[in-house]
């Protein structure tokens, strides 16, 4: 049963609009993965515990490689889009081939080469950068928690018996944090929990909620709508910029801002195109920015990360 305890709210003095529950993440069992798989129309697989990762199995709803109903010559590979095909999370490419896929690769590698192939969301690929940075004992924000999935995976990359660590979850929505909280109670176990701290509160404010003196090693966001929600509930343009300042000075060196910014619906490509320009003039002796983008699936997401040095 999950230990009843208050949301951080903030303002402090704010009116409290949500009471949750709080537990620390227990990563190690099968359950969390388990309960993400069949907890999330999002991240519908592909969150695995190890960085080496593993063969995954075919019917793991990321890749859907079906029969061929023709065979066809050794050699010819049939591409059929999904339907809503340049928008995640559907916007994956599903693959029938005679050629037998080559040996899955380790790590970060591996998601790579499956982005670059057409079988894995960028919000994975961003994951798996974020395990190349985020060390156990970090205090990282997910500044956009929605259905809690990526606060889910940076606890479990901070987690240690040390129980220093802290993720900072913020929304501007109730029901994103009633969501982020009810899926980290059916995640790990109460003591876990404890790990995650959620703010009813927009991210411009992010650094009111770090202590004092603590760096901060990662900062993602997550930006649109909630997947699920209110559609009209985006992030916008002006804030996320905003917010996006407020990173960058609590950020340690050596930390990164992560951004998944949607082009797909509207607002969405200027909010991303702001945040291009804005990113692309950082001077390159403090900031090294990249962004990863599909040229020819116009309306997919765009990762863009931000190494501070
Ligand atoms: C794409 S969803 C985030 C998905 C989430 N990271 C996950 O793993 O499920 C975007 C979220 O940003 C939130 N949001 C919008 N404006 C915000 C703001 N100014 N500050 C904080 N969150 C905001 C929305 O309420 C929504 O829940």
């Amino acid at each position: 049963m999950a230990a009843a305890t208050s949301l951080r709210l903030y303002p402090p003095n704010s009116n409290p609009l949500i009471f949750f529950s709080r537990k620390m993440v227990q990563f190690r069992g099968n359950s969390f993965f388990s309960t993400l798989r069949s907890s999330s129309s999002r991240f519908p697989t592909s969150v695995h515990p190890n960085p080496i990762r593993k063969p995954k199995p075919k019917s793991n709803g990321a890749v859907s490689v079906h029969p061929n109903p023709k065979p066809k010559p050794s050699g010819i590979v049939s591409v059929r889009p999904i339907p809503n095909g340049n928008l995640e999370p559907s916007g994956l490419v599903s693959i029938a081939s005679s050629i037998p896929p080559p040996p899955p690769l380790p790590g970060v590698e591996g998601v790579m080469m499956e982005y670059i192939c057409g079988q894995r969301r960028a919000t994975l690929v961003a994951h798996s950068v974020w395990k190349h940075i985020v060390r156990e004992g970090d205090t990282v924000i997910d500044a956009t928690c929605g259905n809690g999935h990526d606060t889910l995976a940076l606890l479990k990359m901070i987690a240690d018996d040390t129980r220093k660590g802290r993720v900072y979850a913020m929304d501007v929505q109730k029901v994103a944090l009633e969501n982020t909280s009810l899926l980290l109670d059916h995640s790990v176990n109460p003591d876990e929990k404890e790990l995650v701290e959620l703010f009813s509160m927009c991210h411009t404010q992010m650094g009111d909620v770090v202590p004092d003196g603590v760096k901060v090693r990662l900062v993602a966001f997550n930006l649109g709508y909630l997947p699920g929600g209110d559609k009209k509930m985006i992030t916008r343009s002006d804030t996320t910029l905003l917010a996006i300042e407020a990173a960058q000075k609590i950020l340690m060196p050596g930390g990164l801002i992560s951004i998944v910014a949607y082009v797909g619906h509207l607002g969405g490509r200027e909010e991303f195109e702001k945040i291009e320009a804005f990113t692309s003039k950082l001077p390159f002796e403090s900031w090294n920015c990249c962004k990863l983008q599909m040229l020819n699936r116009p309306l997919a997401p765009v990762l863009v990360f931000l190494f501070k040095r």
